[in-house]
């Protein structure tokens, strides 16, 4: 059998051995999934505590040292691609992981790129890394792009999530007809269906393309909320009325701006490419920049209200309800609570906080601990805003014992004289 009948059959058997590299959210989900399956697995990643508990499993190898790869016949790469200072790629991670697995990488394997970029990154990067170490991509060596849809939500477990990693389906693109049936075979055994693309470029846009739509309608929901909340005219009211429409209408929400680790930051990445091609894609740089408007117009509401009413705040605090960028989840990362708070700072101002799932925060070189509700917390902190909309707070004694109410997720019912939406 040639390399590639030899991986397809280990694949199919379950008797290849998978490497996952970054243990990160989509790493240990997948690491996860190919331990229920019963893979032989090896998990890299530099952070030490990664290595640790819950990624875990008697036939799985857990290191930060990449000789692994040797026994690998799959190769996931699940690493972070952020942005740079100014706003453009940052593929340093996906560079360092190739130049640490230099001396270990063999015929034979299957590399899959699963982390979010702009098209063309599968083939410039690692098409090149690999004919350059004289490998013959789809003779013998394989690889593919496949990138990820699974949302944070899969690190909260005491809720039934819809959509998970098994029932999304799973784009895959081949280099070759022959990397694409690699990886359809690979991927058959993560999700249910698996989406395969005419080539890597059209998967690397199509994930873009999902994460810029959640952005630009994110954003056009978020600067009709500023006009219409200056015309008295209730969004929400009028968002579900045209949600009623059961077609050519996706209904967004509009709230304090967005966050994670996808949506703010992926679509640069388009943007980037955009203009190193002398295209300007404006609706990218827009929708940035009501995303983070959101944010200050809430802030201003707010403080404007402290001063107008002479409020006099135990302490200069304001107390936050959710620091997660979204509701029901674990993850702070670029989340608006966190920039509503850093604005409040810079006014002079201090805050408390209450979330269920986040149960300490760094802020300014402090730790700050989550702080459980009750109805002293709500009555001494007089300005209560509400900026993730977790299922498990208890909004009637908010909405019952809190002094001013700031709901910015239009998630309070029991609305009194002193409740504002913002
Ligand atoms: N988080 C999500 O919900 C999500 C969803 C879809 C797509 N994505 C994309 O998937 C990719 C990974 O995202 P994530 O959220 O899992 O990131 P993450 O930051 O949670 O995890 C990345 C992991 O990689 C490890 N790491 C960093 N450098 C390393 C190296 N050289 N070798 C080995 N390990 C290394 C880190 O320690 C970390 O554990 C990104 O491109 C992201 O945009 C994420």
């Amino acid at each position: 059998m040639n390399y590639f009948q030899t991986l397809k059959y280990k694949i199919k058997k379950k008797k290849a051995t998978i490497c996952i590299i970054g243990l990160g959210y989509v790493g240990s989900a997948i690491l996860k999934k190919l331990q229920k399956e019963n893979f032989q697995t090896i998990g890299i990643d530099t952070d030490k505590k990664k290595l640790r508990n819950k990624n875990r499993h008697k036939k799985t190898i857990l290191t930060s040292n990449y000789k692994y790869i040797k026994s690998a016949d799959v190769i996931i790469v699940t690493l972070p691609t952020p942005l740079t200072s100014n706003m453009s790629p940052d593929l340093s991670y996906i560079k360092d992981c190739l130049k640490r697995m230099k001396k270990h990488i063999k015929k034979g394997q299957l590399l899959s790129l699963e982390s979010t970029t702009y098209p063309g990154t599968t083939d410039d990067i690692i098409g090149n890394y690999l004919r350059k170490k004289k490998f013959v991509i789809s003779k013998n060596y394989f690889l593919v792009y496949s990138p990820e849809r699974i949302s944070p939500e899969l690190k909260v477990r005491d809720r039934k999530i819809k959509y998970n990693l098994t029932n999304t389906p799973k784009i895959c693109a081949g280099y070759s007809n022959r990397c694409s049936i690699l990886g359809k075979e690979l991927y058959k055994k993560i999700t249910k269906k698996v989406v395969i693309a005419s080539s890597l470029k059209i998967a690397e846009t199509s994930k873009m393309i999902e994460n810029v739509f959640r952005s630009v309608n994110i954003a056009l929901v978020n600067e009709l909320k500023m006009f219409l909340h200056k015309m008295d005219i209730d969004i929400n009211e009028a968002l579900d009325l045209a949600g009623t429409k059961p077609f050519g209408f996706t209904k967004f929400t509009p709230g304090p701006g967005y966050g994670g680790h996808c949506i703010p930051l992926d679509p640069f990445y388009l943007y980037w490419l955009a203009k190193k091609n002398n295209f300007n894609l404006n609706f990218i740089k827009n929708s940035a920049m009501v995303n983070r408007k959101i944010t200050t117009w809430i802030t201003d509401k707010i403080l404007k209200f402290i001063k107008n009413n002479k409020i006099n705040l135990v302490n200069k605090k304001i107390l936050i309800l959710g620091v997660a960028y979204k509701k029901n989840i674990d993850d702070i990362r670029e989340s608006p609570a966190l920039k509503i708070a850093e604005n409040f700072y810079k006014a002079g101002y201090d805050f408390d906080y209450s979330d269920p799932y986040i149960s300490k925060i760094r802020f300014k070189n402090t730790i700050k601990k989550s702080k459980k509700i009750n109805a002293n917390l709500l009555k001494r902190s007089k300005i209560v805003l509400i900026a993730t909309d977790h299922d498990k707070f208890n909004y009637d004694l908010i909405s019952k014992k809190a002094k001013f109410i700031f709901d910015s997720r239009n998630v309070i019912k029991n609305r009194s004289k002193n409740y504002f939406k913002v």
